[in-house]
């Protein structure tokens, strides 16, 4: 098996029956702030461009590049698809002109012509955009898993896959978190400095439970070539920085006795067979041309990217949108139905779309649900962003602002309290589908599950395919329940789903319930 590094968590994976081309990223992500380190520019597009299979572990933009996938990617590929309870990859997919699925199952490995597979999919609404995935390939010699930002929590299905010659793994930073803060600096330091060090635990922990023979720090860090951002790179190895680089992770692994660990930039090429691996870097002097000398490196790849970033800072809109009108009327609906997200939030979130000419101040209120203009109420977490960003966000109808706007790092934040999970869950779920969907997840979290009746028979509540709360989307007729937020059906009697085999709707006779029941 021969593996081709093409920057962050980008790989060309070739084997005797056929190559997969996973998370390939070539244009800036999240409002031009995040760039792949090592650059990439000088990755052979073309070789990779024709793969057999092409995989796309999560839609965070460091993952899911459209532009390049829509234009560079051969639309032949067989797409392999992680088993997500909502579409909106596959969605995006065929947007692009792809058409070959395989649809996997969570954890189940497939055999695809000599090849065999399996993508182990995260579905809760913390897990990036709502799924996130790694891809486990055994080309009947070698055995390689593709993590890369996921973290998935039960590690038997990859032991019984077998033994991983190879285990590619993000092992630093992807978040805003501390930096945007307005924390006391020393504050800061000593949450960065924790972050970096946990991160970094955490790959190891995986690295060592898996016992792969060779380990590969991939997916991430970004670099930060926008002057406004550009401090955030690691340059000198600052503790307290949460973008440690390749080199730091594989020290780290050194320093605990692992010798396994193997350094790649954008064009090495690994070769891995059971026992062994050989790694060619694209140049003799490659790898000290990034490393020796990072700042001059980064200093460098910002010049030739300064044009790209103005060219997309002049694209974002500014004052073509009235943003609390817009915002009260998108929102407010979903406020009306989000009654564990509001519980959880528990109080009100400004957003602050700063402007030098003129800003609009937005209260999202979780306790009253409305939307308004801020009128100096207290808000337990404050936003401020620049409104071209707002703006933007709403003028594409984005149904998750983590994935461009909370990752670029554009922001300041504020908090009263400590971090609240449902308040960046909020930002990721602005659609019926989504929030249902994050909403039946919480509410699986809580006790045991409720039952609501219906037409003579007591049903749980949430519905089994993506959790719409049937008290409010289920009808009943003839016996047959509908879900009206995709159409599917269930047999009253037995639970038997109709549209589906597999999944199954609890239901009992109202009058058979006991005081057990509900
Ligand atoms: S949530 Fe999709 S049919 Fe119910």
């Amino acid at each position: 098996m021969q593996v081709t590094f093409l920057g962050q968590a980008g790989l060309y994976v070739e084997t005797d029956h056929g190559s997969i081309l996973c998370d390939p990223w070539f244009n800036t992500a999240f409002f031009a702030s995040w760039f792949p380190f090592p650059s990439n520019e000088d990755v052979d597009l073309d070789a990779i461009s024709h793969p057999d299979y092409l995989y796309v572990s999560h839609l965070h933009h460091d993952h899911f590049d459209p532009d390049f996938l829509g234009e560079q990617v051969d639309k032949r590929a067989i797409v392999l698809l992680p088993d997500y309870p909502m579409n909106h990859l596959e969605q995006e997919l065929r947007a692009l002109g792809f058409t070959r699925f395989v649809k996997t199952r969570n954890s189940e490995p497939v055999e695809l012509d000599g090849l065999r597979i399996m993508i182990m999919a995260l579905v809760a609404p913390t897990d990036g955009p709502i799924g996130d995935s790694g891809l486990a390939v055994d080309d009947g010699t070698t055995k390689l898993f593709n993590q890369n930002d996921s973290r998935p929590i039960d590690l038997e299905p990859l032991r019984a896959f077998g033994h991983f010659d190879a285990h590619f793994l993000q092992f630093s930073g992807a978040i805003w978190y501390p930096m945007v803060y307005d924390f006391p600096e020393r504050m800061k330091q000593n949450l960065g400095h924790r972050k970096r060090q946990n991160e970094m635990a955490r790959a190891k922990r995986y690295a060592e439970e898996l016992g792969a023979s060779f380990v590969f720090p991939s997916a991430g860090p970004p670099c930060f070539l926008d002057p406004d951002l550009f401090g955030f790179n690691d340059i000198d190895r600052d503790p307290a920085n949460t973008f440690p680089d390749q080199t730091v992770f594989l020290e780290l692994l050194a320093d605990s006795g692992m010798d396994n660990g193997r350094l790649l930039i954008p064009g090495s090429v690994a070769a891995v067979t059971p026992g062994s691996c050989r790694v060619e870097h694209p140049g003799d002097d490659a790898v000290d041309a990034i490393f020796s000398d990072k700042l001059s490196y980064l200093r460098a790849y910002q010049q030739r990217q300064l044009p790209e970033i103005a060219r997309r800072k002049a694209s974002w809109p500014r004052h073509q949108i009235d943003i609390v009108s817009s915002l009260k009327a998108w929102w407010e609906p979903l406020l009306a139905q989000a009654d564990r997200t509001c519980a959880g939030v528990n109080g009100r979130v400004l957003l602050d779309a700063t402007d030098p000419v003129e800003g609009e101040q937005v209260v999202i209120d979780f306790l009253d649900r409305r939307v308004d203009l801020w009128k100096g109420e207290p808000c337990r977490y404050t936003f401020r962003i620049d409104r071209a960003l707002v703006e933007a966000c709403i003028a594409r109808h984005d149904e998750d602002w983590v994935n461009e706007l909370f990752l670029s790092c554009r922001f300041e934040a504020s908090r009263d309290g400590p971090f609240n999970e449902y308040v960046y869950n909020w930002f990721k779920v602005l659609s019926p589908e989504r929030l249902q969907y994050a909403e039946g997840w919480y509410a699986e979290l809580g006790a045991a599950e409720e039952l609501v009746p219906m037409d003579g028979y007591l049903v749980q509540r949430r519905c089994p395919h993506l959790k719409a709360d049937l008290a409010q989307f289920g009808v009943v007729e003839d016996g047959v329940l509908t879900c009206r937020m995709h159409g599917w059906q269930f047999d009253l009697a037995t639970g038997r789903c109709l549209t589906s085999d597999d999944r199954r709707l609890h239901s009992v006779k109202a009058d058979e319930a006991t005081d057990g029941v509900g």
